[in-house]
C-alpha cells in the first residue's frame, strides 16, 4: 500500500504528537541497540536519537515513499525497509519504539510477546495505536464500502487485515493481561481522548485519506474511487459538522502501552 508523506503531515501536529507523549515516558534504558518499527517520516526516530545519542537506531518501515522523506535530512539512524510481521531483532534491543503502527498488523496475541521477547533484560516496548475504529469516521467508511455498487471490489478490503476491519486494537486490560507475565511491574498503560481541532474543507475526509482510507482508496479505479469519497464524504460532514468558527472537531482516542522486559 503507497503511502503520501506530504499528506500524512499536513495535519502532522495532531499526528505526532502522541508519539512525544509516548517517549516523555520511558525512562532508563539497559545498554542495547534502538529500533523503531514503522517509523514513517522519521520524526520521531530524529527525536529518539536525540535523546540517545550515543546508541545505534534503526528505524524500521515498509513504505519507500515515507523512508525516502525521512532519510532525506542525513542522520546517524538506519533506516531499514522491511516488514514488521516478519521481523526479529539482531540483538537484544533496549528500547522497541512503535507509533501508529502496529494496528496495522493482524495477530496481536502473537506479535506483541514476540516483540517482547526481543528486547534485551529491563528493555522498553512502548506502542501508541489508535483505537478510534467505533467512531462515525470508521462506522461510515465501513458503511459506505458495503452499500454502493463497489461492495463486491471492498469486500476483501474491509473483512481483510487492514484498520477497516472492526476491532484491529483490543481494549487495554487485554494487552495488560497479554504482556504482564513479560514484563516488570505490570505495565504503565493510558489511553489519552485527543480533541483535533482541523481547519480546511472536509478534513475529516482529508485526515483519514492519508491514513485508513488508503486501502479503499487504491482498492477502486477514477469513476468509482470518486463516487465513493462523495456518498463518504457528505456522511462525514454530518457526523462532524463545521463549528461557529469554521473548524471541525474530530475526536480521537488512543491507547498506550510502556512496558519493560523481565
Ligand atoms: C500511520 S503511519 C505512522 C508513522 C509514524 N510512526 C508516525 O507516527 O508518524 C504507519 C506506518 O507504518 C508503516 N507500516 C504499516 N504496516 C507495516 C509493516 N507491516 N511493516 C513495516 N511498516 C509498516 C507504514 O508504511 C507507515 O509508514
Amino acid at each position: 500500500m503507497a503511502w503520501d508523506p506530504t499528506l500524512y503531515l499536513k495535519f502532522g501536529d495532531e499526528r505526532l504528537r502522541p508519539g512525544f507523549e509516548l517517549l516523555a515516558r520511558i525512562g532508563e534504558l539497559p545498554p542495547g541497540p534502538l529500533v523503531e518499527l514503522g517509523c514513517g517520516t522519521g520524526v520521531h526516530a530524529r527525536a529518539i536519537a536525540a535523546r540517545w545519542p550515543e546508541r545505534t537506531l534503526t528505524a524500521i518501515d515498509r513504505s519507500r515513499e515515507m523512508l525516502a522523506k525521512a532519510a532525506a535530512e542525513p542522520s546517524p539512524i538506519r533506516w531499514l525497509e522491511a516488514d514488521i510481521a516478519s521481523w526479529s531483532a539482531p540483538e537484544p534491543a533496549a528500547l522497541i519504539f512503535s507509533n501508529a503502527t502496529l494496528q496495522w498488523l493482524g495477530r496481536h496475541a502473537q506479535l506483541f510477546p514476540h516483540l517482547m521477547r526481543q528486547l534485551a533484560p529491563g528493555g522498553v516496548l512502548a506502542v501508541q495505536m489508535p483505537r478510534n475504529f467505533d467512531q462515525p469516521s470508521h462506522v461510515l467508511m465501513r458503511e459506505t464500502a458495503r452499500d454502493g455498487s463497489w461492495s463486491a471490489k471492498l469486500a476483501p478490503v474491509v473483512g481483510g487485515a487492514t484498520v477497516l476491519r472492526e476491532d484491529p486494537v483490543a481494549p487495554p486490560e487485554w494487552y495488560y493481561d497479554l504482556l504482564t507475565p513479560q514484563a516488570q511491574d505490570g505495565l504503565d498503560l493510558w489511553e489519552t481522548d485527543y480533541l483535533h481541532v482541523l481547519a480546511g474543507e472536509d478534513p475529516v475526509l482529508q485526515w483519514v485519506s492519508a491514513t485508513a482510507l488508503r486501502p479503499v482508496i487504491e482498492a477502486l479505479d477514477g469513476g468509482e474511487r470518486a463516487a465513493f469519497l462523495a456518498a463518504y464524504g457528505a456522511k462525514l460532514r454530518q457526523a462532524y459538522p463545521r463549528r461557529a468558527d469554521g473548524k471541525t472537531l474530530l475526536p480521537f482516542r488512543r491507547l498506550f502501552l510502556v512496558a519493560r522486559a523481565r
